[in-house]
């Protein structure tokens, strides 16, 4: 297995590449949720790039970026495990040096959900996966449905930019009691980590009301909500949302696909998940 550090580097280790490429840009702190998005990649082509690079531009200056957990040696060790051919692993100056200053912005869905607690974020998204998608060229990248409004984004900056490469989204990987699998995780007390199971036990509620019949979204919200409220270490609910797949606006009947996803805070930590309907 390659590790390139230089944007050089990577782009003459694609150039040796003579077949199908499968690009899984991640954060590092590899999980099991990460190392799905690979063997999926391996599965669907001959060669597998895996990108880590803990991204400041997706980071609010409030938020977690210098202390985002950070484990580079695992990680090559676990992606060597899972036969990738390259790591990308840039130093920040690489992707953003001096001057940078061009970014890709997707209107409309990056406005609701996270976009709006999180301003900025799939700004830098946008534009570190577009910079990934450029130096590595590949013909699939590969994404985790544990961030559906990520996917919802990267697709329609694929497509409305015409990008030549297909958006392949795998489902989300979870612990026994439900729980997504997240780097963030880690950052729970052993109290919180039991407590956020309710996140998915909310999530299968929504599930299970919808396959009794139930198509009024508001009720299911409201079953969430009092679901997550007798939980005491779960804390403010940023949001609880049922939106339409595509465009993630809310919904009030659940007659066509649709996102039902919620971000809780636990302590200082914040969780997400979601599932989708049917
Ligand atoms: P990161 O949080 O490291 O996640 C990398 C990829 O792994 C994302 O596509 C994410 O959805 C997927 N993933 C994380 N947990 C998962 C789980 N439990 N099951 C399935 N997939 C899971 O998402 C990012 O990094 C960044 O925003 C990035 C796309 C790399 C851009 O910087």
């Amino acid at each position: 297995m390659q590790i390139a550090r230089t944007i050089d580097d990577m782009k003459a280790a694609r150039r040796r590449m003579r077949g199908r490429v499968g690009l899984v840009p991640t954060m590092g702190y590899l999980h099991e949720g990460h190392l799905v998005l690979a063997r999926n990649s391996n599965r669907d082509n001959k060669f597998t790039v895996a990108s880590i690079f803990v991204n400041p531009t997706q980071f609010g200056p409030k938020e977690d970026f210098a202390k985002y957990p950070r484990d580079p040696d695992r990680d090559c060790a676990l992606l060597e495990r899972e036969k990738v051919d390259v790591v990308f692993m840039p130093p920040g100056e690489e992707m953003y040096p001096p001057g940078f200053n061009t970014w890709v912005d997707v209107a409309g869905v990056t406005e609701r959900l996270e976009g709006a607690i999180r301003p900025g974020h799939f700004r830098g998204v946008a534009t570190v996966c577009n910079k990934l998608f450029n130096i590595v060229d590949p013909h699939r990248a590969y994404f985790g449905q544990k961030d559906a409004q990520q996917v919802v984004v990267i697709k329609k900056m694929a497509k409305d930019l015409n990008m030549n490469l297909e958006i392949v989204v795998v489902p989300t990987v979870r612990e026994n009691d439900g729980l997504a699998m997240s780097s963030r995780n880690v950052y729970l007390s052993p109290d919180q980590r039991k407590a956020a199971a309710v996140l998915h036990q909310s999530l299968s509620l929504a599930r299970e009301m919808w396959r009794n019949g139930e198509r009024r979204a508001e009720r299911m919200r409201q079953a969430m909500t009092g679901l997550i409220r007798k939980e005491p270490l779960a804390g403010p609910i940023d949001y609880l949302s049922i939106a339409d797949a595509e465009t993630l606006e809310e919904l009030e009947e659940v007659e066509r696909p649709a996102v039902v996803s919620l971000a809780v805070r636990f302590g200082p930590t914040r969780l997400i998940d979601n599932i989708t309907l049917p």
